[in-house]
């Protein structure tokens, strides 16, 4: 049986099955790879494995892109409602594909319930706000509650078996074994209709795993790596990803806001649009758009219910 592999130039019956065995279906995958880990999980050597991954993505053809393309790529773009308006508006309109939101905060600030909200309204039909397909959850900390989901569901008048069935969960118990499963996005999404691509939280494990000095760029390396991965993912399968990444504060700084988002210049870099969360009055909690490079930097105020998350009054 010929598999897609093999339209990639060079790539045989015996390579295809190589590829395939160390978890890359697809033309995509391929392309996306760095050469030494595509090297390294193969068994293939240098030139063979830079050629591959070259025709792959002559391919793909995203070298060069007219500008027009670009164009009719955009207008596929489709957003994802948050189930809270307030925040719809903020993000103008909702949860963009083709792009990669990321959600900062500390802890309790609803992150994770911004997601699962998110992984309700995602199965929703298009005229409803919906993207129309199913969502995968990457679970860093065991932090995702299927009966929390149940709960939203039925509280917004869905089917909560129907909805929880729409959600594929991945626990990652390390970073090398989130790396694993967000390589494997890449034969999922496809196969599974996967329009939301949660991971929740990119970083903790980095964080955890990577303590020392020496070790920062090493992380950071890989950090980008995934990210970038990640964002490729949503441009080629047209579907959103949202991350969550938590803050450092630095008590030295005089003055402004004290907070920093973990994870440094990578993570400013490879997302599209930051989203910073903080606790408001009367338990409402405040998002904010600190970097996007079309959003203006809005406000939006909401509270944590048995919906998920809803509008609340400003503060
Ligand atoms: N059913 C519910 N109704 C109202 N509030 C709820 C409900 N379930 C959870 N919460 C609130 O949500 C908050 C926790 O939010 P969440 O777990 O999303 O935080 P987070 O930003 O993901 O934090 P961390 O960085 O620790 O992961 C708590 O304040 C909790 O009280
Ligand atoms: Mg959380």
């Amino acid at each position: 049986m010929s598999s897609e592999l093999e339209r990639i130039k060079g790539v045989g019956k015996d390579a295809a099955s190589k590829l395939r065995r160390a978890g890359y279906t697809t033309i995509e995958a391929v392309a996306v790879t760095p050469l030494k880990e595509l090297m390294k999980s193969t068994g293939m050597g240098e030139e063979k494995a830079s050629k591959i991954i070259d025709e792959a993505r002559k391919l793909m053809g995203f070298s060069f892109l007219r500008a027009s393309e670009l164009y009719e790529r955009r207008r596929r773009m489709i957003r994802c409602t948050t189930g809270c308006g307030n925040l719809d508006r903020m993000l103008g309109g909702g949860v963009e594909t083709q792009a990669m939101t990321e959600l900062i905060g500390d802890y309790g600030v609803g992150k994770t319930q911004i997601c699962m909200t998110l992984s309700v309204m995602a199965q929703l039909p298009r005229d409803k706000g919906g993207l129309e397909g199913n969502v995968i959850y990457v679970d860093t900390e065991g932090t995702f509650i299927a009966d929390r989901v149940y709960e939203i569901a039925s509280n917004r008048g869905l089917d909560p078996e129907k909805i929880l069935d729409g959600i594929i969960w991945a626990r990652a118990y390390t970073s090398d074994h989130q790396c694993l499963i967000i390589d494997h996005l890449f034969k999922v999404c496809p196969e599974e209709n996967v329009k939301l691509v949660v991971v929740d939280s990119m970083i903790s494990h980095f964080r955890g795993e990577y303590i020392g000095r020496e070790e920062l760029a090493d992380r950071q390396q890989k950090l980008n790596m995934y990210l970038h991965k990640l964002l490729r993912l949503a441009e080629a399968y047209n579907l959103a990803v949202v991350i969550t990444n938590q803050v450092h504060t630095n008590p030295a700084q005089p003055y402004g806001n004290p907070e920093h988002p973990t994870g440094g210049h990578v993570m400013a870099h490879a997302c599209t649009h930051r989203v910073h969360i903080r606790r408001g009055k009367k338990g409402t909690r405040v998002a904010k758009i600190i970097d996007s490079p079309y959003l203006p930097e809005n406000k939006a105020t909401f509270k944590i219910t048995e919906k998920g998350v809803e509008d609340a009054e400003e503060e």
